[in-house]
């Protein structure tokens, strides 16, 4: 059984994060989304992966390169433009062959261990198996209709839906997929749309599975998603200080990784500090990630990402629930008359107090 990671797309919910780096990439407690991914793939007994590329495509390779470190053998798959999931399938053909695959959306998290899943839909082959997760809101996903234990219907964010399963972003397939992909039309948004190739082969007699998964799921398209995603892997972590601490608190699960430094300041777990952060005269609330190499001094940050390079200096108020960039300065200006001086980004949110 082969994988294949889809981690090309536009990330438009995403900006202006994704006008210059994948949102695969964004890390939740700092490490990539991305590798969650590939390390679900190669727990469950896969070694050949596939990673379908678009725009970003340079800096999804120097992040994985050839998988060694993961443990498996990647090859990357260029898509040309995003035109869909089932477009994805298509231009992977080649790599895939006439083997059956776990596809994986490289935004998605899932904690239910993919082995059992693997070996079960190797023994009973079904066409198609895909994972569904009960949901409070549903019109809000791909929804499935099943029937005696099979899946009968997939329809996109329904006004009335027929169930609260909603697809997660994990699909087992065997080759039926692609005569499937094949024969659909691109959707209203102008995408091949893998809910209507596993629709295609429901009504041409195939046989699609569901299984209901256990735990949580996240699709981190979104910036609501992406802290929540980050709040339930920061829990999960173990406390471990590696960085140097010095008349600081540091209460509950702190993971501060080596060559970090902690200077008269209060820290609140779950919170990681990357490498060679620097945290001075700063509090540092729960459900923080802070990057590699990032500086927060006389600030409070709770609830947040930073990724690496960052600086945040002096700043009044709490920063909380933010994403912030790379390589992004915030600091209280010193200069007269008092004013905000800001250079932002296109599509950027800024919430003054
Ligand atoms: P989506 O989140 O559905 O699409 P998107 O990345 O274009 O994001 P947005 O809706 O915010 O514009 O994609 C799910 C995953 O699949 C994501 O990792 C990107 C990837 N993908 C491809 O690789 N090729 C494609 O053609 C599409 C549509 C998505």
């Amino acid at each position: 059984m082969k994988g294949l990671i889809l981690s090309g797309g536009k990330g438009t919910r995403l900006r202006p994060i994704t006008y210059t780096s994948a949102k695969q990439l964004v890390p939740v407690a700092n490490k990539p989304i991305l590798f969650f991914g590939i390390e679900a793939l190669a727990a469950s007994g896969i070694t050949e992966v596939g990673i379908v590329v678009g725009d970003t495509k340079r800096e999804i390779m120097d992040a994985v390169g050839d998988g060694g470190r993961f443990g498996v053998a990647v090859t990357y798959i260029e898509q040309d433009a995003p035109l869909g999931l089932a477009h994805a399938v298509l231009v992977s053909e080649g790599f895939l062959g006439r083997d059956p695959f776990v596809m994986y959306l490289g935004d998605n998290l899932i904690t239910e261990k993919l082995a059992p899943l693997v070996a079960r839909f190797k023994e009973e082959r079904p066409n198609a198996q895909i994972l569904l997760a009960r949901v409070p809101n549903p019109e809000q996903f791909g929804v499935a209709e099943l029937r005696d234990g099979k899946v009968v219907r997939l329809i996109e964010k329904p006004a009335t839906p027929p169930s609260d399963l909603a697809l997660v972003g994990v699909y087992m397939f065997d080759d039926s997929i692609f005569a499937a992909a094949k024969a659909i039309t691109p959707s209203w948004r102008g995408e091949l749309e893998i809910t209507d190739a596993i629709q295609r082969l429901i009504d041409t007699g195939l046989t699609v599975r569901p299984h209901i998964i256990e735990g949580w799921w996240k699709d981190t398209g979104k910036l609501e998603d992406m802290l929540e995603a980050n709040r339930i892997i920061l829990d999960t972590l173990e406390a471990k200080v590696e960085g140097e601490i010095e008349d600081s608190e540091l209460h509950g699960k702190v993971i501060v990784e080596a060559g970090a430094k902690i200077v008269r300041s209060v820290v609140r777990g779950p919170v990681i500090i990357g490498k060679g952060a620097v945290i001075e005269n700063a509090y540092i609330g729960p459900f923080t990630a802070i990057g590699d190499h990032v500086v927060v001094r006389g600030s409070e940050v709770e609830h947040s990402i930073i990724l690496e390079g960052s600086s945040v200096t002096s700043v009044p108020g709490r920063i909380e629930s933010s994403l912030i960039g790379r390589n992004v300065s915030i600091y209280r200006s010193e200069s007269k008359p008092k004013s905000y001086n800001l250079m932002i980004g296109d599509r950027s949110q800024v919430g003054l107090i």
